[in-house]
């Protein structure tokens, strides 16, 4: 199975101070090295993470894949068709969510979709659909022309007993030999982590999962120790250098010059 890393959350962080840093396609580096498979950003609507210039950036940083995010509106179609990401995953947009909250409505939105997957396919980009784990939206997926489908993990990640998340899980499995059969990539997202991952992992049917919040999270719990030593080592007269940086190979414990 394939691991794509979103990284929408590094650019919430350096939005909430105005800065430059933490820099999304500086993230993309450290990424890679540690073996992902791609990089998934969301362009959304509202630019509250990822911005334009973010993704023409990413465009050009990335080695591996681009997985972008997108609501199928016309102006984030026609960013899409310049930018040329390998994969375009196609998500429902609410300006007041914190996070996409569930999958698209296939059936209900059919031709506008149909419209956004003709477009991206005109410039080969391959078409994802985020869905529920629901034959119908599967099945219209199919339909409509998408090549793939991200099954939403959301449910099974925030079930609240074990009974609860094994429904889920036999859903999501059941969801994704269903797609296999019609033909259609599987990937799966959304809500996953070190806990919850490995039951997904064994589903054969299951190509890719794309993870952010999760291992930003755990990124702040197995640096931030790292980050006080190398401060407490510089407030003290020290010297931080070889304590491990945020992004190694970035030049801040390097001889870094503030005259
Ligand atoms: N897949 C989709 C379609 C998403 O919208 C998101 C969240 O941006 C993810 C995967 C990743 O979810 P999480 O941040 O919970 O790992």
């Amino acid at each position: 199975m394939r691991l794509s890393i979103n990284i929408d959350h590094i650019a919430t962080l350096r939005n909430a101070r105005g800065a430059r840093d933490p820099d999304p396609a500086e993230a993309v580096r450290v990424v890679e090295r540690a073996g992902a498979d791609g990089i998934v950003c969301h362009l959304r609507e509202d630019r509250r993470h990822i911005r334009d210039e973010d993704v023409k950036a990413l465009r050009k940083t990335i080695t591996t894949k681009l997985d972008l995010e997108m609501a199928a509106t016309k102006e984030i179609v026609r960013i899409a068709l310049r930018v040329r990401p390998e994969l375009a995953t196609l998500v429902p947009e609410k300006r007041k969510e914190l996070t996409t909250e569930g999958g698209l409505d296939v059936l209900r939105h059919k031709r506008p979709l149909a419209k956004a997957i003709k477009n991206l396919h005109g410039k080969k980009i391959a078409v994802s659909l985020f869905v529920d784990p629901a034959a119908g939206q599967i099945r219209a997926a199919k339909e409509i022309g998408a090549e793939m489908i991200e099954i939403h993990t959301g449910e099974y990640a925030n079930a609240r007993s074990n009974r609860e998340r094994g429904k889920h899980l036999r859903r999501i499995q059941e969801s994704a030999v269903l797609a296999r059969s019609l033909g259609l990539g599987v990937n799966a997202g959304h809500g996953l982590d070190y806990v919850n991952i490995s039951p997904i992992a064994a589903i054969r049917e299951i190509e890719e999962v794309s993870i952010g919040h999760a291992v930003i999270v755990r990124a702040i719990g197995v640096g931030l120790e790292n980050a006080v030593r190398e401060m407490v080592a510089l407030v003290r007269g020290g010297d931080a250098r070889g304590q491990g940086s945020l992004f190694e190979g970035d030049d801040l414990l390097e001889g870094g010059d503030l005259t």
